[in-house]
């Protein structure tokens, strides 16, 4: 049985006669900038998330850069962050003139330890910027104790985190601002690029709605900022509108798959991917660790289950960004991570067959290796 790790299409199939619609609707009502749906979906990812202000920018990426401008961050500054992630968080803070700061991973989350925390901060150190991983917060609480202590600024990349709580406390509540991500392949997935600021500051928000249009001031042409293009389009707006009335489902229906892959898995000397209590867990990727990972992704492919590794190799092994690391060893958890990862199909158009077969796959393997 063949078991892809995406099928993005599927998601238009389902919604199909609705997606038609708003986009015809788009297409023929001549706004395809900044009109009544794309001002809808702020408001509505605004109220899912309790906070008072959502700001819709071209992608996730954009959205951190926009959020450490309009916080200030610049050149002189330091902002603590993880390695074991996607490169943007990284690269955002390299390209404010800010330096990354690595501190290492939770072994069991992939978040970061807020027990490293302390240790990194200098006078320099400006933020914090934790990476909400795989669909659940890091440990907020913690994180933001620290900060108040040292009077440092949190920042939430919560690319992976849409609709993630802490104790029912949405993401985007635990810092100055945060910063989703509605890349194809996320929760809620936009046709292209999407990203979403959302913050609770008035003064955040208006830099940003600034800063995404040029640095435009409240008249048009007058500029208060050096800023972005980075609007989401009308189209995309509407679309995710769509979805994001099917989000709840959908969420669901990987939490039923999340479910199958721990009960069929459980007793294997596999570590199974850990919810922090009082998290959500929107199941953004399922990921288990083997010392054999590699071998086990081949037999998986032998066997027609894809999988990915995520992330295989740590952002202070890269050539930009050596310069901000400390080499070989300096992040254990990190590299032991990178080495051992890797994340199953999850997504809400697999069937349950599916699921069970590829665990089913993944339990042969576990047990021929205690055989072996
Ligand atoms: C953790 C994390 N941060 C930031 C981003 C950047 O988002 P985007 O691809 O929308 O620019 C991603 C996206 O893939 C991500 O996974």
């Amino acid at each position: 049985m063949r078991v892809p790790f995406y099928d993005i299409k599927a998601q238009y199939d389902e919604l199909q006669a609705e997606m038609d619609r708003v986009v015809h609707e788009v297409v023929s009502g001549g706004a395809y900038i900044m009109g009544p749906h794309h001002k809808a979906f702020e408001q509505e990812c605004a109220e899912l998330h309790q906070v008072k202000h959502a700001i819709a920018v071209n992608s996730g990426t954009d959205a951190l850069r926009i959020i450490m401008d309009a916080a200030g961050i610049g050149p002189g500054d330091e902002v603590i962050s993880t390695a074991f992630t996607f490169v943007a968080s990284t690269e955002t803070i390299v390209q404010t003139g800010a330096t990354p700061v690595f501190v290492d991973i939770d072994p069991q989350t992939y978040c970061i330890d807020p027990d490293k925390i302390e240790a990194a901060i200098t006078p320099r150190t400006k933020a914090i910027m934790p990476i909400h991983l795989f669909g659940q917060l890091s440990d907020v609480i913690r994180i933001n104790e620290i900060a108040a202590r040292h009077k440092l600024i949190v920042i939430e990349d919560a690319a992976q985190a849409f609709g993630c709580h802490f104790q029912g406390k949405p993401a985007g509540n635990f810092g100055v601002a945060a910063g989703f991500s509605f890349y194809v392949t996320k929760n809620l997935g936009a046709c292209g690029d999407g990203g979403m600021i959302i913050t609770n500051s008035d003064d955040i928000a208006e830099s940003c709605r600034s800063l995404r249009i040029h640095g435009m001031g409240r008249e048009r042409y007058y500029y208060d900022h050096v800023g972005y293009t980075s609007r989401l389009s009308e189209l995309n707006a509407a679309f995710m509108q769509v979805k994001l009335k099917a989000l709840g489902e959908w969420n669901e229906r990987r939490a039923r798959f999340a479910a199958i892959y721990a009960d069929v898995l459980a007793n294997t000397n596999l570590q199974l991917p850990v919810t922090r209590p009082g998290n959500n867990n929107t199941w953004h990727q399922y990921s288990i660790r083997s010392q054999s990972r590699d071998e086990l992704q081949a037999f998986l492919k032998s066997k027609e289950v894809d999988s990915m590794i995520y992330y295989p190799v740590p952002l202070h092994f890269h050539e930009p960004y050596r310069r901000f690391g400390h080499g070989e060893g300096s992040l254990p958890e990190t590299e032991l991570a990178a080495q051992e990862i890797l994340n199953l199909p999850i997504y809400p158009h697999l069937s349950e067959d599916q699921v069970r077969y590829a665990a089913d796959c993944i339990h042969e393997f576990a047990n021929n290796l205690v055989q072996a």
